[in-house]
């Protein structure tokens, strides 16, 4: 069905900023603000980046990552992660590295981005051993890669049937604990179809910790500019009209279903990580902007919702 389906030049350009995101999070792991021995795999060469740009790259993928040890240091690893409009993201492999690898691993994005990381996958040994199984099985089924514990499957999220019969056949358990990321994802998205998504994991997946990164108080100035930068490269940001306060954005989580929901921007976020770890990226670069990294600080935000009794108690310093 994806081969005749036609997508439409905002969906390319949409497509487009997973090449941005992977190259602007290379860039940050080639300065030294994380580690991932697996991004090179997926961008071979990046132009260098502005300071405020590797930094703030930092914090989202630092806050991420904080929520997500603390959703597995409280299920387990019997349990499954799925990563929405997941990119060229290479978290399942870091986490292999690691004693939290998870039983179930399902990746969704445009089937033109799956079939493409796909092939990186299929290319590069590093990667592939740590997807097969034990005799070195790996299942390409339309166009869609399934392994013993890792699926990568191209869908719409705006088509809920779609989604559904993809994670049905990556093996998606409603009642398992459930971690779904959704970085910088949603607001390309309009937000009846955003709704509709997030309304049925709410009411399918009874055990769900949902994490979301994305654009916060879109409607003053900066917002504007924001909005037009994307806008002149052919990105309506279709959610853009959900990007208000992160208290709204929480109170959106519990309308549509999630017993309850936190949100931060991203200066919060950064003032909440330990003072170590903020001291270590301060020193890595000058930085030229200090200004300018408030403004994208502000203008990001966290939102964590959830499902059930895995998250009673929400928060940044937990
Ligand atoms: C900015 S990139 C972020 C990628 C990854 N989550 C990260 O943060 O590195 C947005 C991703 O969402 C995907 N995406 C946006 N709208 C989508 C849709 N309707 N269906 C499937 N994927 C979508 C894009 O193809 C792209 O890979």
């Amino acid at each position: 069905m994806d081969n005749i389906r036609t997508w439409t030049a905002e969906d390319e350009a949409i497509i487009g900023t997973n090449t941005d995101a992977t190259e602007c999070k290379r860039c940050a792991v080639e300065f030294g603000y994380w580690k991932d021995d697996y991004i090179t795999y997926f961008v071979k060469h990046v132009d260098r980046k502005a300071p405020e740009i590797n930094r703030g790259y930092y914090a989202r993928v630092r806050a991420i990552e904080m929520f997500i040890h603390q959703f597995l240091e409280r299920c387990g690893t019997k349990c499954q992660i799925i990563n929405l409009g997941c990119g060229f993201d290479t978290l399942f492999w870091r986490l292999k590295d690691t004693t939290q690898a998870v039983g179930n691993f399902i990746e969704l994005d445009f089937p033109a981005v799956t079939a493409k990381k796909s092939h990186i996958i299929k290319r590069n040994k590093q990667l592939l051993q740590k997807i097969a199984n034990e005799d070195g099985e790996v299942m390409i089924h339309d166009g869609d890669l399934h392994s013993d514990g890792y699926h990568l499957a191209g869908c719409d999220l705006r088509c809920l049937g779609e989604v559904r019969r993809k994670l049905a056949a990556a093996g998606a358990l409603a009642a398992a604990p459930t971690l779904l990321l959704a970085e910088c994802v949603l607001v390309y998205l309009r937000p009846d179809a955003a709704d509709a998504l997030l309304r049925y994991f709410a009411g399918e997946f009874e055990r769900c910790t949902l994490v979301v990164y994305e654009q916060c108080n879109l409607g003053d100035k900066f917002g504007e500019i924001m909005l037009r930068n994307l806008s002149a490269r052919g990105c309506l940001l279709a959610g853009s009209r959900q990007c208000g306060a992160p208290a709204e954005a929480a109170e959106r989580m519990r309308a549509l279903g999630f017993d309850c929901a936190k949100s931060w921007d991203m200066a919060a976020v950064w003032a909440a990580l330990p003072e170590d770890d903020r001291a270590r990226a301060e020193a890595l670069e000058m930085l030229d902007e200090r200004e300018l990294l408030q403004q994208l600080h502000s203008h990001y935000a966290l939102t964590v919702a959830t499902r059930g009794d895995i998250f009673a108690d929400i928060d940044l310093n937990a």
